[in-house]
């Protein structure tokens, strides 16, 4: 899909990097020829993905411990990326937490433990890592993952709706006022459901049964395969895609489209039966006078 060598001479910092979609995205940049910093708290997985990395594409990929929550762990994370590799070019706001809970049952200490990560730590990261494009003035590409709910609020998850729905009010904001200043552009990927370790030991109860739910929801049938992500993860990173400023672009099967279609939920009934009632429903044509 891409030329090989569409990121070469980038240096890209993934946060939660090690695990995940956020894993797959590190390694298609690593492919399209990046240099990738992946940081997240467990400096272990952290230490073994890069490893992997580096075997599966041959990139330079540099591990670096980082808690977001801590706005200075973000200032040194950003610090070692240009002492190590020099400028930075990219970000990818990936890493988040979450669980399901009834909002009545949620504890503060529970909202803070998300809210932490994904707003606050994100916002860390991104003034950090913006503050250097500044001081580069070369521009980049700052890149966050949402979840469709962004759009729609979500039952159980809210204080992860509430987050990601900051993110995307910092992506709009900063997209016109780092874009004019500094040609800093920000944009966002809101995915549906990708299957990975992470989200479904917090979100999903019973993996086997509720597949076949899930996927019900969604036009195209399937979850979504981190190969799909990573490649429009790519496309936002390049400068190939350097008018595209401010935007969420939604990976979702058409997932929210079919919940929210008055009538889309007859998709779920045989399709020669369903034409068969939609004939049967047609009101028979006037007979022509005389
Ligand atoms: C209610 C909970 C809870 C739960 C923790 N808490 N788990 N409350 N239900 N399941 C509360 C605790 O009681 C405590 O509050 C506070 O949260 C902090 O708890 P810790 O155990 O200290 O949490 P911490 O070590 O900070 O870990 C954060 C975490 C953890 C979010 C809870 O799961 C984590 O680190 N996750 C990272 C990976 C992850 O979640 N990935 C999934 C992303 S998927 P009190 O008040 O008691 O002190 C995603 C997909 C969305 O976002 C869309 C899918 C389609
Ligand atoms: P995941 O593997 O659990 O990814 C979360 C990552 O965030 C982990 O690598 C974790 O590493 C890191 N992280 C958490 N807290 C951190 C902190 N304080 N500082 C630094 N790193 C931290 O789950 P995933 O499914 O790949 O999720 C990746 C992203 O996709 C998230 O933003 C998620 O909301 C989004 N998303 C996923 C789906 C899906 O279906 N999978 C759908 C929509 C959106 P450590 O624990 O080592 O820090």
């Amino acid at each position: 899909m891409f030329r090989p060598d569409l990121l070469r001479g980038m240096n890209l910092i993934v946060s939660g990097g090690g695990t995940g979609l956020g894993r797959s995205m590190a390694k298609r940049y690593a492919e399209l020829g990046a240099r990738v910093v992946i940081a997240s708290r467990n400096a272990e997985r952290l230490e073994t993905a890069a490893a992997q990395l580096r075997a599966e594409t041959g990139a330079h990929v540099l591990p670096i411990p980082t808690d977001i929550r801590d706005p200075d762990a973000c200032a040194h994370l950003v610090e070692r990326t240009v002492a190590e590799l020099g400028a930075v070019h990219g970000l990818m706001n990936n890493a988040a937490g979450n669980f399901l809970v009834a909002a009545e049952e949620l504890s503060t200490g529970g909202f803070d433990a998300i809210v932490d990560i994904v707003l606050k730590g994100t916002w860390y990261l991104t003034q950090a890592v913006g503050r250097r494009m500044i001081r580069q003035g070369q521009g980049g590409s700052i890149v966050s993952i949402l979840t469709t709910y962004v759009h729609s609020g979500s039952a159980f998850v809210l204080p992860s709706a509430m987050a990601k729905a900051g993110v995307l009010a910092m992506t709009k904001s900063l997209a016109v006022e780092w874009g004019s200043a500094y040609g800093i552009r920000l944009n966002a990927i809101a995915p549906g459901p990708f299957p990975t370790e992470g989200a479904w030991q917090a979100l999903v109860f019973d993996a086997e049964a509720a597949a076949a739910e899930m996927k019900a929801r969604i036009p195209l049938g399937r979850f979504g395969e981190h190969e799909e992500l990573a490649n429009l993860a790519a496309y936002l990173m390049a400068k190939e895609s350097a008018y595209v400023n401010g935007q969420c672009i939604d990976i979702d099967g058409g997932e929210q489209l079919q919940g929210a279609g008055e009538f889309s939920n007859l998709i779920r009934h045989d399709r020669k039966q369903l034409k068969e009632v939609f004939q049967a429903m047609r009101k028979p044509k006037a007979q022509s006078e005389g």
